[in-house]
C-alpha cells in the first residue's frame, strides 16, 4: 500500500455567497490575507500528505493551475481534476479513483478552516488506522445545518443524520475525512439523494454499518470553521486577522508549512518569498530565516 493522499474538494455552486462567486470559485475568494484553499491545503500538509487532487469546476481550471501550480514549489504533488455537475461530495471518489489508485485517502472540503495545536495528534492517529474511516465531531451551536452524530451512553456513535430538524447531539461532523481504500467501491454504490447528491454521509454509513468507524471529539480547543455564507466567510477573516495581528504568525501559510516539514530549503523559502514582499507576505516569510 502505498502513502495516504488527499482531495480538496473545490468545485460546487457556491450560491449562499451570490453575486461574489458568480464569476469566480469560492475557493479562490480572499480569508483575509490569502486564498481560500490555502487553508485545506496547508491542513493536508500539515497531516503529512503530499500527493494532492484538487476537485474543481471546468471554467476554474486557469486560474487554480496559475495559483498553484503543481505544488513543486511547496516540496509536493498537486494534479487537478474537473467536476461538471456538483454532484456531491462522495463523487471525489469517482472522480479521484485512479489518482487514489490503492492507497487511502483523506477527503476535505475547499471551504473549511481547521486551526490548532493538538490537530496534528489527531491526524497522525487517524492516518495510522489502515483500516476503516475516521471523521471528526466538533461542538456546534446549529448542528441543524450538518450532518449530526448520535452516540450511545459509552459514546460510541451509532447513527448519523444529515442537516436533522431535531439533532441528537450538539456536534457536527466537520469536513475533513480519513478513507481505506475501500472508500472507491463503496462510492460507486451511493445513490442520488433527494436533493439529488451523492452524499457523504450515505458513505460514512456503510462504514458504521461495518463496524469500521471511528469518531474522534475534536475539544474547544481547536477552531473549526467553514465559510460558504457571507457572514462565516466574513468571521473567518476576522478570525484569522485576529489569531495573525495577535500572534505574528501566519495560519494557512503553504510556504511556512513547507518550509518547516523539511520539504523545502531556506533558500527555497527566500526565493518564494522575494515576489510577495510588497504585500508583507514575503517578509513574513524572510523573518522566519531569522
Ligand atoms: P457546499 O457549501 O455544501 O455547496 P456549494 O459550495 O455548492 O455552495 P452553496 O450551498 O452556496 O451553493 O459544498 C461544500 C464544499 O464542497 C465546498 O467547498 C464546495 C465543495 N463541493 C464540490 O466540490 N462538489 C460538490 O458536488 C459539492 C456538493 C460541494
Amino acid at each position: 500500500m502505498s502513502n495516504t493522499k488527499g482531495i480538496i474538494l473545490a468545485g460546487g455552486k457556491g450560491t449562499r455567497l451570490y453575486p461574489l462567486t458568480k464569476v469566480i470559485s469560492k475557493q479562490l475568494l480572499p480569508v483575509y490575507d490569502k486564498p481560500m484553499i490555502f487553508y485545506p491545503l496547508t491542513t493536508l500538509i500539515h497531516a503529512g500528505i503530499k500527493d494532492i487532487l484538487i476537485i474543481i469546476n471546468p471554467y476554474d481550471e486557469t486560474l487554480f493551475k496559475k495559483l498553484l501550480g503543481d505544488g513543486r514549489q511547496w516540496g509536493i504533488n498537486i494534479s487537478f481534476k474537473i467536476q461538471h455537475k456538483p454532484e456531491g461530495l462522495a463523487q471525489a471518489f469517482l472522480i479521484g479513483e485512479d489518482f487514489i489508485g490503492s492507497s487511502n485517502v483523506v477527503l476535505i472540503l475547499g471551504d473549511n478552516l481547521f486551526h490548532g495545536d493538538t490537530l496534528e495528534k489527531h491526524f497522525t492517529r487517524s492516518k495510522s488506522r489502515k483500516v476503516g474511516s475516521t471523521i471528526f465531531a466538533y461542538p456546534v451551536k446549529n448542528p441543524q445545518r450538518y450532518g449530526v452524530p448520535e452516540f450511545d451512553k459509552d459514546g460510541k456513535i451509532i447513527s448519523i443524520e444529515e442537516k436533522p430538524q431535531y439533532p441528537k447531539s450538539r456536534y457536527a461532523i466537520t469536513g475533513i475525512y480519513f478513507f481505506d481504500n475501500s472508500v472507491i467501491k463503496k462510492a460507486s454504490k451511493v445513490l442520488p439523494s433527494k436533493r439529488g447528491e451523492l452524499e457523504i454521509t450515505d458513505l460514512i454509513k456503510m462504514y458504521l454499518n461495518e463496524m469500521k468507524l471511528h469518531l474522534e471529539l475534536l475539544g474547544r480547543g481547536i477552531t473549526w470553521l467553514d465559510t460558504g455564507n457571507i457572514d462565516s466567510l466574513n468571521s473567518a477573516s476576522n478570525y484569522v486577522k485576529i489569531m495573525e495581528q495577535r500572534q505574528g504568525l501566519k495560519l494557512g501559510c503553504p510556504e511556512e508549512i513547507a518550509w518547516r516539514k523539511g520539504l523545502i530549503s531556506n533558500q527555497d523559502l527566500l526565493d518564494l518569498a522575494k515576489p510577495l514582499i510588497k504585500s508583507g507576505y514575503g517578509n513574513y516569510l524572510i523573518e522566519l530565516l531569522k
